[in-house]
């Protein structure tokens, strides 16, 4: 590996000294040694003379950062999604993008599941009841929610996590519908899954749980004319990224009760505002985007970023390259 040696990494975040180490090893490695991420300015400042960043979803690397770094050749993003990286400015300047599917699949598909099952059954509100010294007898109408078995659910983009969500619903006998731009008849066949438009499955879906990535197409894609469609006693779940719903109106249909109920666990703004509206009503769960955040996932995303960035420094193409077309100027830089 004494060919990356002399490439210098920039890691914007600390990681696992499993995954950390193999790349100090290959290579001469920076690291942002602090929990908030670098500023823009120091980003800026340390992708000047980096060969690879090695990028986490709050670092946004956009087109000023990859004019000010001539010799980037490799973004490695530890996440799934990378609608914080600029990738078409990536492609022209010939740099890859890499990202982390699939190791993260279940850990997230589990998560999504735990706030379905909890937003359904209201299990945040009743631990904060009973802390507050609330519970005094059992009661015949106290927190009475949604039951989930055998009820529909709505999976919004059937990718890998999708699919994962709409397995464990028919876990719960739920019946599962999807929405998403590709049918999948082979995994219709095989889960029971029924493929409708958008507005069918909000307006049949007992559960809607979002999982498409965050594209321009995508954004805002549940606001007021969807919600409105969707049933006063529904749940929805968002763990995939916050803008996909449109916050505000989320707000006032849950405050006015015309959904029973959200949890997400991504917002538009991250962290989200301590202000913001949606941190006063009883019915949202919000947690910190945390629904891959288990030891072992974590620490395998860690180890495919590294594997993603130290192949593409090795001169060959990263299986997780989600730039492809980026790849003829990438090889013409390539060091003969
Ligand atoms: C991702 O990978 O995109 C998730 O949002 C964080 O694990």
């Amino acid at each position: 590996m004494a060919e990356t040696k002399a490439a210098k990494v920039y890691v914007t975040r600390e990681l696992p000294s499993a995954a950390l180490d193999p790349l100090a090893e290959a290579a001469t490695v920076r690291v942002w040694p602090e929990e908030l991420p670098p500023p823009p300015e120091v980003l800026l400042a340390e992708a000047a003379d980096a060969d690879a960043l090695l990028t986490l979803l709050t670092d946004r690397i956009d087109a000023a950062i990859m004019a000010a770094a001539p010799r980037l050749r490799v973004i490695s993003n530890m996440a799934v999604g990378y609608d914080n990286i600029d990738v078409q400015e990536a492609s022209r300047r010939g740099i890859l993008v890499t990202n982390t599917p699939g190791i993260l699949t279940k850990t997230t598909a589990d998560f999504a599941f735990a706030l379905l099952l909890a937003a359904a059954r209201r299990v945040v509100e009743a631990d904060r009841y009973t802390r507050q010294g609330r519970w005094k007898t059992w009661g015949p109408q106290i927190l009475l929610g949604q039951d989930v078995y055998e009820a529909t659910l709505g999976v919004v983009g059937l990718g890998g996590v999708g699919l994962e969500v709409a397995k464990r619903g028919r876990g719960f006998g739920m019946r599962v519908l999807y929405c998403d731009s590709t049918r999948r008849p082979k995994e219709e066949r095989r889960y029971g899954l029924a493929c409708v438009k958008l507005d069918q499955l909000l307006a049949e879906s007992d559960f809607v749980s979002l999982h498409t990535p965050l594209t321009p197409e995508t954004h805002h894609l549940i606001g007021e004319r969807e919600l409105a469609l969707m049933k006063p006693t529904a749940v929805l779940v968002n763990t995939a990224r916050g803008a996909i719903v449109d916050q505000r109106d989320l707000w006032r249909f849950l405050k006015d009760g015309r959904i029973a109920a959200a949890a997400i666990d991504v917002s538009e703004q991250e962290p989200i505002a301590p202000d913001d509206p949606l941190l006063g009503l009883d019915n949202i769960i919000i947690t910190p985007h945390i629904a891959s955040a288990s030891v072992a996932t974590r620490l395998g995303m860690a180890r495919m970023a590294v594997d993603n960035l130290l192949t593409a420094l090795r001169g060959q193409v990263p299986p997780q390259c989600v730039n492809r077309e980026a790849i003829p100027r990438w090889r013409r830089a390539l060091p003969r």
